[in-house]
């Protein structure tokens, strides 16, 4: 796979997503090899991210590679006009691998075509999150043994949720049961449904999930994404319009288990925290494993 990048999750074939799971479960032994000694990642970070940046820095280092970068685009020459190509085509002269948030959806792929280095986008505006779709796939088959024939409960924010979308192409691929479940505001885009139908799979589409709440194998829940609304009036309308709470989960299947890309704000009480069902701080941990085997697999290392 050297001096591929990932963009989108479609780039890696189903064989090289399940090396990278296998290889994850590998780090997860034995999480501190020296692979990466050598080498330089780039993590350029235009938009906030407390997970996906430090959990790739934490890969990083326990690797053994080094860290170059900045968190906010207001330390970098964006400010005095810089544009993406210069910063890009500049950045890939510095390093081995460049991981990069950017709130402009198809900036990643432009990134990619520009790099002289593997690229890995680390959510692009409301588009794609594809190393938090992985990390979401390691989640899923770790605590269902399986990732066939599911019955996945997307809940929230499904029109500017990167997650949601990244992962439910992904997990088109094994069989799933789609259940969206999200006000008419924040709907899943109709392009991401007619993925879903040119593959002749079914979805369906809820305002609430508390009735159907016992068919899930796993529920996603999803913050509505505050930054991506241009009427802060709209974003109040629809903020707390879904609250997961430890009471809800007295009938639900003995193997659910609860993920959150996190952030989260309201929409899981903190009282499912302590729920063996609750599964999101173990998704973030798993972060570090996947984006692992996510570098050394881009570096053609492993
Ligand atoms: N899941 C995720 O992308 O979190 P951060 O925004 O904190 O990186």
């Amino acid at each position: 796979m050297k001096s591929k990048s990932l963009v989108s999750i479609d780039d890696f074939s189903t064989e090289e997503i399940l090396k990278i799971l296998d290889l994850a479960a590998e780090f997860e032994k034995e999480p501190t090899s020296k692979c990466l000694e050598g080498k330089v990642i780039a993590t350029l970070f235009f938009e906030p991210s407390t997970r996906t940046r430090l959990s790739f820095e934490s890969a990083i280092s326990r690797l053994g590679g080094k860290i170059i970068g900045f968190t906010d685009a207001s330390s970098s020459s964006v400010t005095k006009g810089e544009t993406l190509n210069d910063t890009i085509r500049t950045v890939s002269n510095y390093c081995d691998l460049i991981v990069m948030r950017h709130p402009s959806e198809g900036s990643a792929r432009f990134a990619s075509e520009i790099a002289s280095v593997p690229v890995i986008n680390a959510g692009d505006g409301a588009n794609q999150h594809p190393s938090q779709t992985l990390l979401d796939l390691f989640s899923i088959r770790k605590t269902q043994n399986t990732l066939d024939n599911l019955n996945i409960f997307m809940v929230g924010d499904l029109k500017y949720g990167r997650t949601v979308h990244s992962l439910m192409m992904a997990m088109s691929r094994w069989n799933t049961t789609f259940n969206f479940i999200a006000p008419e505001e924040l709907k899943m885009p109709d392009e991401f449904k007619l993925y879903l139908e040119n593959l002749g799979l079914k979805y369906y589409e809820h305002n609430d999930f508390t009735d159907i709440i016992s068919r899930a194998d796993i529920i996603y829940m999803t913050r509505v994404q505050k930054e991506r609304f241009s009427d802060p009036i709209e974003y109040e309308k629809v903020k707390n319009i879904y609250v997961l709470r430890e009471s809800m989960l007295k009938n639900t299947k003995s193997n659910l288990k609860i993920l959150h890309p996190l952030p989260r704000v309201n929409e899981i009480h903190q009282d499912v925290d302590k729920n063996s069902k609750a599964y999101y701080f173990d998704q973030a941990l798993n972060g570090v494993y996947t984006r692992q085997a996510i570098l050394c697999s881009l570096l053609g290392i492993k």
